[in-house]
């Protein structure tokens, strides 16, 4: 039985014995991300005070130049996980290449390399809109004591060990798996602690709400454009409910919590899509099968994608069961 006045720290110790590799350092890398995202959180916050305090670009009282947030948030999770000497390597959305990274005594035995979308959602940052951060971490196949591959790097994402994501929004929350479900922890802002407010994540299996940016329709496949309109037609419980925040991690947050569906289709301009597989994609689609949910690029499972570069893009529908079944329905009749 869920504990509610639990904190995330308790969690992380309680259910450490619970993953199949359990050697502690896997708990020792979340709770890094747990402190990183609180460093990000602080600043998120304080976004709205940059023409005050002064904007991205110009130097601040420390003679420091002033980053614009999403560079701000890749830097403070590198230096995290770097400083803690948790993880053998690290991608990042925002960085062209992959970063290897020494263990205790310049050894590189550790075990774990994670992949980042740093800040998701950065242009809802000048409007005051929820952002956040999405991590994905794998077990490395290359042998331990040497310095990480891009082979550990291109793992299909059904090899994940645990990922998850910060939502920055009206509440700070950190929502996570490590392969037993999904757990969701806000944090209290007063004291920096996050408690468990969300046990056990459970994605609707039927949902009311599509969530897409309608915007590119005519550039939708046939599929695509046949499915928004089933989702517009007046039957049963439709018409679905159109809610688009342009930052995934709170458009999928909101849809894990509600039921519902996000699609990022390919276009006749971005014909793979617009999303990445391995900072986006991968992570939101292990947390949706987590919590009962689906996530497919229209076709087929995207956790069983082999990726073959870093930056790779993919068509991306994710959210309740019955409604991503429906969609792939409309996507392969076409
Ligand atoms: P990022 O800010 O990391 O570049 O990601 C933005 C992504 C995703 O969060 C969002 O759902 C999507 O781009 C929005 O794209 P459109 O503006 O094309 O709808
Ligand atoms: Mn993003
Ligand atoms: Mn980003």
């Amino acid at each position: 039985m869920a504990n509610r006045n639990q904190t995330l720290g308790e969690f992380i110790i309680e259910n450490q014995t619970e993953f199949k590799y359990s050697s502690g350092e896997l708990s020792r890398l979340i709770n890094s991300i747990r402190l990183a995202a609180k460093v990000v959180h602080h600043e998120v916050s304080k976004a709205g005070l940059v023409d005050i305090l002064g904007a991205a670009g110009d130097t601040n009282i420390q003679g420091e130049d002033q980053q614009k947030l999403d560079v701000y948030a890749n830097d403070i999770f590198i230096k995290t996980l770097i400083n803690r000497e948790i993880v053998c390597g690290i991608a990042s959305e925002e960085e062209d290449d992959f970063i290897t990274v020494k263990g205790r005594n310049e050894k590189n035995d550790n075990k774990y390399v994670v992949l980042m979308d740093p800040l998701d959602g950065s242009s809802n940052i000048d409007v005051n809109v929820s952002v956040g951060t999405i991590f994905s971490i794998y077990r490395r196949v290359s042998p331990e004591g040497t310095p990480a591959t891009i082979e550990d790097f291109l793992q299909p994402g059904h090899k994940q060990v645990a990922a998850g994501y910060i939502v920055y929004g009206t509440s700070t929350m950190i929502v996570y798996s490590t392969g037993h479900g999904v757990n969701g922890f806000t944090l209290n802002p007063a004291i920096g602690t996050y408690y468990l407010s969300h046990p056990n994540m459970q994605l609707p299996e039927d949902g009311n709400i599509y969530s897409v940016n309608e915007g590119n329709y005519v550039h939708f496949p046939q599929g695509v454009k046949n499915y928004i309109k089933y989702c517009q037609q007046e039957e049963g419980n439709r018409p679905y409910t159109s809610r688009y925040i342009g930052s995934l991690v709170s458009d999928f947050h909101r849809n894990l919590i509600k039921g519902g569906i996000y699609l990022y289709p390919s276009t006749s301009k971005d014909p793979k899509g617009k999303l990445r597989l391995l900072y986006e994609c991968n992570p939101i689609a292990y947390l949706a099968e987590q919590a009962g949910g689906l996530a497919s690029d229209g076709y087929g499972r995207i956790l069983d994608i082999k990726p073959t570069e870093l930056h790779q893009r993919v068509p991306f529908y994710c959210g309740s069961k019955n409604m991503v079944l429906k969609a792939e329905e409309f996507m392969q009749k076409k």
